[in-house]
């Protein structure tokens, strides 16, 4: 088929500012995981689709779609997925990085639990796409009940005749889809730790070049994308190019998950067009709780730099949220309010990437440890003159001087933090923060009527 060209459907996504629940569309219906909702609900007509294109075909749609990587670096999916190289009569591989463990992104597992049919379409999609014939899921570990649902969908698809052997129009095409359950660790979310790890090896990152899409698993050519970017591939092929290009911004397209926690009335998940604005999101998470104030925010996770209430406006799409000075990330948006102390708040993600740092290389294995050391000491009003000065150097140290990107995730906080609130730091040199900042005041559910 080579007139790719369709009408468009009407799309009642387009206006920023409302939701756009597509992928979470599903998550209401009842019994939303088995195969026979979705496909009551359209599933595995994009598949359907999919089989009369050629998979160059496939890949300019995306291409034209401009769905770009939802696991955080924002890569354009379409140009990945045409990175890899001429057959050679080898495998080639698609890994889905399920591994979602950054503190405040929640997006992938509960999208997973309510809707695993859509991932499995996207992933038969994308390997029909590049010429591939086994797809991994990597899950985080921990996750048993995820892995579970996973495993089930898989089997439902297998015995529906979805994917196995000899699918497709002319009965010539396999479709392998295997779920790999981790063993729980953070680093195991990069993605060259990630091909180590599922090659049964210890998750470390390896060096880049060669990228996966020349040498990944098992040294073949692989496509390595996130949960949501798969799950967002079958509306692309259902709908066309343009219904995806009507929402979003100048800069990116398309719907997106965006995770409120912390201190707004309604935390959750909030499919919305990329463009929304974090105004716009905390409205629709019902506001700051009662009787409080906002203090500061993430915009993509704890390793992007914070916001306070002077970029609530800011476009929340990819360039506009890096001209502010932070990053889109993962669109996970943690909330605190005035109740909160923000080196409390640094000083617990810092025990998080410390614990979650590899040890391959020194200024990441060495500089979490000492950041972890300080912040603590800070924290309990034990501080010694010098030492928000000494983060900052320890910081500008790990900076880019790392072998992967930990180690810049493990700095970001304690810079923007600082950059932000150094009063409050320099208060830990002679008071604890607990006393500042009371801990019975900062649970959610501590207030009566909340
Ligand atoms: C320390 C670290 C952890 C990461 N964790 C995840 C993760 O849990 N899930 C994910 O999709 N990407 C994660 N990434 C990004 C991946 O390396 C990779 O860019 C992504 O899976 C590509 O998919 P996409 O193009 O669909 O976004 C992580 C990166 C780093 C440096
Ligand atoms: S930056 Fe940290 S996580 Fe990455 S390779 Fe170095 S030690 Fe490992």
């Amino acid at each position: 088929m080579s007139d790719v060209a369709e009408e468009t459907p009407v799309n009642p996504y387009g206006a920023p500012g409302k939701l756009a629940p597509v992928l979470s569309d599903m998550w209401d219906k009842d019994k939303s995981w088995k195969l026979e909702t979705y496909r009551n609900n359209g599933g595995y007509e994009a598949l359907e689709k999919a089989w009369s294109y050629e998979g160059d075909e496939i890949i300019n749609i995306m291409k034209d779609a401009g769905l770009v990587g939802r696991g955080g670096a924002g890569f354009p999916t379409g140009l990945k997925w045409s990175f890899l190289p001429p057959h050679d009569g080898g495998p080639r591989y698609l890994v889905v990085n399920a591994d979602e463990s950054e503190p405040g992104t929640c997006k992938d597992i509960p999208h997973l639990m309510a809707n695993p049919h859509v991932l499995i379409e996207g992933m038969a999609i994308c390997l029909k796409a590049v010429g591939g014939h086994h797809g991994f899921i990597y899950l985080r570990g921990e996750v048993v009940h995820v892995y579970r649902r996973l495993l089930a969908a898989v089997r439902e698809a297998y015995e529906a005749g979805l994917i196995g052997k000899g699918r497709g129009p002319q009965g010539d095409y396999d479709i392998d889809i295997t779920v790999h359950a981790g063993a729980g660790a953070y680093i195991c979310g990069e993605e060259t730790a990630l091909l180590s790890a599922l090659e049964g090896y210890r998750g470390q990152p390896r060096l880049k070049p060669p990228f996966p899409a020349a040498e990944g698993l098992y040294a073949r050519p692989t496509v390595i994308n996130n949960v949501e970017t798969i799950s967002s591939v079958p509306g692309v092929i259902k709908n066309g190019a343009d219904w995806f290009k009507a929402m979003g911004t100048e800069s990116a397209n398309g719907h997106v998950i965006y995770s409120l926690s912390g201190h707004v009335k309604n935390p959750g998940q909030y499919e919305a067009p990329i463009g929304i604005t974090a105004r716009e999101l905390f409205d629709l998470a019902g506001g700051i709780r009662p009787g409080h104030k906002l203090k500061f925010w993430t915009p993509g996770g704890s390793s992007t730099p914070i916001f306070t209430e002077d970029e609530l406006d800011v476009v929340m799409d990819y360039n506009s949220v890096k001209e502010a000075g932070s990053m889109l990330a993962t669109r996970a948006i943690q909330v605190f309010d005035e109740t909160v102390s923000v080196v409390r708040v640094v000083t617990r993600w810092a025990d998080f990437y410390q614990h979650e740092s590899c040890g391959k290389c020194s200024p990441c294995r060495e500089g979490t440890y000492w950041l972890r050391q300080i912040l603590h000491r800070l924290e309990a009003g034990k501080g010694q003159p010098g030492d928000v000065d000494m983060l900052l150097n320890i910081t500008k140290n790990i900076g880019a001087n790392t072998f992967c990107a930990l180690g810049a995730a493990a700095a970001t906080p304690v810079n923007a933090g600082i950059a932000r609130f150094r009063d409050e730091f320099e208060a830990g040199y002679t008071t604890p923060a607990w006393e500042l900042f009371p801990y019975e005041k900062t649970p959610r559910f501590a207030e009566e009527g909340e």
